[in-house]
């Protein structure tokens, strides 16, 4: 595949950085992935404002305004087709860069590293509840940091509780906090459903501000579905008819057991679907 790396669009097995690239060292880099289907972009303008937020809270100045960032992300998906196919994730990244010495403090005059390329996504799901199995996942406690709304390159912590989870034999792992509430998942957000009603948590610094649970807030409101950003317990995922994990790539993955306990009825659920048909008609133009 085409990938781009510092201005320049090249094969992704010519790419090269230094060993000294800090988002190498310490992880310290900013990232996002963009999904597109059919050569169009989902949620680009808020996957923009996200990555200027991240670069700023930790102060990597990149010069890539908006409309360059969407020539790069086009070309990777236009580049890329004939070989990906039609279902294309990018992942845009920058990085503070490679300093002379491994020092913790944020260098002076390193440009930082912009990195993107692109990889095949999964075909998206059919809004069908009869059609769709259902997915089960883990849920332990979340042992990451105190700053997860920073979509960080450093995913270790993401790493160690998703390995879980596929250990398993689980697609994912949600994750509960000291009080017993739900945080998110090690690479989504959580969504359920009680007696009608959608519950999210709260976005603060034990998550991340997921583009695609954004735009899950604006179908449940075009569905007419009330819905509340409120903690979630343990208890209240587990007794919930519906649980949902949202991602770039996932879209909106149905959950039908947790810890090996059946959800609901254990069946895919009817909110599920009218949502996601919501989701699958709407989410170019959301
Ligand atoms: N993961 N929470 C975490 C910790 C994530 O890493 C992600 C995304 C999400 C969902 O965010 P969004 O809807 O913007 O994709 C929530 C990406 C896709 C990844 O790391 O591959």
């Amino acid at each position: 595949t085409i990938a781009y790396l510092n201005g320049e669009f090249i094969p992704l097995e010519q790419a090269r950085i230094s060993p000294l690239d800090r988002g190498f060292l310490f992880g310290d880099g900013i990232y996002e992935v963009i999904p597109s289907y059919g050569g169009r972009m989902v949620g680009f303008t808020q996957h923009m404002a996200r990555l200027a937020n991240g670069l700023a809270a930790i102060e990597i100045g990149c010069d890539l305004d908006s409309m360059q960032w969407q020539i790069i992300t086009q070309r990777l998906i236009s580049d890329n087709r004939a070989l990906l196919g039609d279902n294309i994730g990018v992942y845009l990244h920058v990085s503070r860069g490679a300093d002379t010495r491994r020092y913790h403090a944020y260098p002076q005059g390193v440009s930082p590293t912009i990195f993107g390329f692109a990889f095949a996504l999964a075909a998206p799901a059919q809004p069908d509840r009869l059609i769709h199995p259902g997915a089960s996942v883990s849920l332990t406690q979340d042992l990451r940091w105190q700053r997860c709304h920073i979509k960080s390159t450093a995913l270790l912590g993401n790493v160690m509780h998703f390995q879980q989870g596929a250990q398993e034999g689980n697609a994912e792992t949600i994750l509960f906090n000291q009080q017993g509430e739900i945080t998110e998942a090690s690479s989504s957000n959580v969504f359920i459903i009680k007696q009608g009603k959608a519950f999210t948590p709260p976005l603060d610094n034990q998550l991340l501000p997921g583009i695609t649970r954004q735009l899950v807030l604006k179908c449940l409101s075009l569905a007419n579905i009330e819905v509340a950003e409120e903690a979630i317990t343990v208890d209240e995922l587990m007794a919930a008819d519906e649980v949902w994990i949202t991602s770039s790539g996932k879209e909106i993955l149905p959950i039908t057991r947790v810890n090996g306990q059946i959800i609901g009825d254990g069946n895919v659920g009817e909110i599920w679907e009218q949502v996601f048909t919501v989701y699958s008609q709407q989410k170019f133009e959301l």
